[in-house]
């Protein structure tokens, strides 16, 4: 059962594709403690001081009930008031030992807990970031934001809470147990007869409770995903009228969470009276054992009192050892989905003596290039050569699908070539730190990423440290300034989710200001001018001047506007190279590339 893949069922597969991923096979208990558990290494200390102090509440307990023998056998059957108070002292010392050792042990376990969370949520986070757009093309944005939340959650009840609960349990078991068998080992082992049946019941709900587990959290990732994706497109639902399609989207989701909550349910709702059940069952034995016990005089009535309370105890660390099981096993489907994001395999990482300066001149060759998607049938790219000198402007053409974006990505190192090299500055981008890499070439994405936060901010994204006088010389440069200043407070305007909404080319002109304040040698434009009207693609071209002069430039366009002034102008058709040359002589041999000019760029030759 446990090996193997488990598919979700779930009868919305078709609505979201969430249902038909293949979740990763279900981990055993332990594999999941080697997992996290070394994530509460820093809070071991803490750990380990709440579990001492929760043993101490345990043994206060102890303490206690043997005081409570003490009285009814030395002070109520004899009737005499001196021997009450030494056990009375004794048991109201131990009883507010016992409750400042309890506040303080939850306290730190709760402490504990949180930094543990605190901990696992960053680290996935990082990791997440470091991933490459495949994995993120293969798991929507909502799915991913149930996973750093709630399947965390989940984690950190176990692992931290779950822990100590599980020890200071243990512990209980085994004072409240050896005081058991201390005051009558002969009754002690009619409780010991109970254990096999709750332990039989509790991993048959234990099953279940895995089970149900994953489908309700298989069901959550779904709901975060299918309300993300209604609030990001929430105009396209208006305007195409499908919001009732989306509803029942969700409707179709929340049922599917519904139904795992209440399995989840039905399971506790048995479990719980059932082993109430069978401990009633046992306690009645005990007396009925006890109280022929005392006839025969083998037995106090304190001791009988002390021996059923001992037993009240023992059940709680029982109850609360078999709960563990059970949240344990729930866990496991949350421990699967966060263990998928940290067992996701950056696509490139650094070489343990990277190289740290970022490059200076801005060469760059690519030597024999070819590269597949991961698991792609075809490769993208095959056999690209092309070399640049500092400050060239190369400009890269092709039909849609021909691999222009897939030379980008190579670029920026999201991915590394399966074959043949890219060099800057003579040096293999293997060999850069990602870092030093990121601060040698700047991309320009066709959809201009705003970021929460302010106009300046924006501008100053990747620049960390910019002074007002930079942003504002680079947004004068990229052209944005006199929109920027037509804006309700300036500079300081709120953009982004919560903030302004710009055009499609002003947005572009705050990332042109961001990648010249930025200042690399080497700058990669994907299709800057896309997307937008022809006098507005236009009226970008002297801002895409400013941002190109002196830096070495791979400009991704079907917009020709710019093929004049290029160096080299280059023609991918289907991941190959297949024209080559200055805009004139291409245009002259009257090959793909003219075809292309003719073809798909209406607006370019308006404005020439
Ligand atoms: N993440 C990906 N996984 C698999 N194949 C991809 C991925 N991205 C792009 N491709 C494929 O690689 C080829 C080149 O894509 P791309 O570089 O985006 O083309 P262009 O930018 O020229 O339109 C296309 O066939 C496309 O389907
Ligand atoms: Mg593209």
């Amino acid at each position: 059962m446990d090996s193997g893949v488990v598919r979700a069922r779930g009868s919305s597969s078709a609505m979201t594709g969430l249902h038909d991923r293949v979740i990763a096979p279900a981990r055993t208990l332990r594999a999941m403690f080697t997992r996290f558990w070394p994530l509460t290494r820093p809070d071991r200390p803490t750990l380990l001081g709440a579990g001492l102090l929760l043993i101490v509440a345990a043994a206060a307990d102890t303490v206690a009930v043997l005081m409570f023998m003490d009285i009814i056998d030395g002070v109520v059957s004899s009737g005499k008031l001196s021997g009450y108070w030494e056990p009375a002292g004794i048991w109201a010392s131990v009883a507010v030992a016992g409750a400042v050792a309890t506040a303080c042990g939850s306290y730190l376990l709760a402490r504990a807990g949180e930094r543990f969370l605190l901990r696992l949520r960053d680290t996935t986070f990082a990791h997440l970031q470091r991933l490459p757009p495949h994995f993120f093309a293969q798991h929507p944005p909502g799915d991913l934001v149930a996973r750093l939340s709630g399947d965390i959650e989940e984690i950190e009840t176990l692992v931290s809470a779950g822990v100590v609960q599980g020890v200071t349990a243990a512990v209980s078991v085994v004072f409240f147990g050896g005081a058991v068998f201390w005051l009558r080992w002969d009754l002690a082992l009619v409780v010991i007869a109970l254990l096999p049946a709750l332990l039989l019941l509790t991993r048959r709900v234990a099953k279940g409770f895995r089970v149900t587990a994953q489908d309700e959290r298989l069901s959550n990732g779904a709901i975060s995903d299918v309300v993300e994706q209604g609030v990001s497109n929430v105009a396209l639902a208006q305007a195409y009228a499908t919001e009732q399609v989306e509803a029942e989207r969700l409707h179709e989701q929340g049922r599917a969470w519904m139904r795992a909550r209440l399995a989840q349910m039905r399971l506790t709702a048995v479990y719980t009276p059932t082993t109430d059940l069978l401990e009633s069952l046992c306690v009645l034995t005990v007396l009925g054992v006890g109280v022929w016990e005392i006839t025969q005089g083998r037995l106090t009535i304190g001791g009988l009192v002390a021996f059923s309370t001992f037993l009240g105890f023992l059940y709680t660390p029982i109850h609360s050892l078999s709960s563990l099981f059970l949240t344990m096993s729930a866990a496991r489907a949350s421990s699967d989905r966060v263990s998928e994001v940290l067992d996701a395999v950056p696509a490139v990482t650094d070489l343990p003596r990277a190289w740290v300066e970022p490059a200076r001149h801005g060469r760059l060759v690519l030597a024999h290039v070819g590269f597949s998607y991961p698991a792609a049938r075809r490769p993208s790219l095959t056999d690209v050569t092309l070399s640049t000198r500092p400050g060239q402007l190369v400009l890269l053409t092709g039909p849609s699908g021909a691999g222009k974006s897939t030379v980008a990505g190579l670029l920026m190192r999201f991915y590394d070539p399966t074959g043949g090299r890219v060099l800057l500055d003579g040096v293999d981008l293997r060999d850069y730190s990602l870092s030093a890499l990121r601060h040698s070439i700047t991309l320009l994405p066709q959809q201009a990423a705003i970021v929460d936060g302010t106009v300046a901010e924006n501008i100053a994204y990747g620049s960390p440290g910019a002074s007002k006088r930079q942003i504002g010389d680079a947004a004068r440069a990229a052209q944005a300034e006199s929109f920027i200043q037509s804006l309700p407070r300036g500079y300081d305007t709120r953009l982004g989710s919560h903030g302004t909404a710009l055009s499609g080319g002003q947005r572009q002109r705050i990332a042109i200001a961001r990648a010249l304040l930025r200042d690399t040698p080497v700058i990669v434009l994907d299709e800057p001018t896309a997307g937008l009207d022809g006098p507005a693609a236009a009226a970008l071209v002297p801002a895409l001047r400013a941002l190109i002069r002196g830096r070495t430039t791979i400009l991704i366009t079907h917009d020709l506007t710019l093929a004049p002034s290029a160096d080299a102008v280059l023609v991918l058709d289907n991941g190959r190279l297949v024209e080559h040359g200055t805009h004139h002589q291409l245009i002259e041999r009257g090959g793909l590339y003219r075809h292309l000019q003719g073809r798909l760029d209406p607006a370019a030759s308006l404005i020439a």
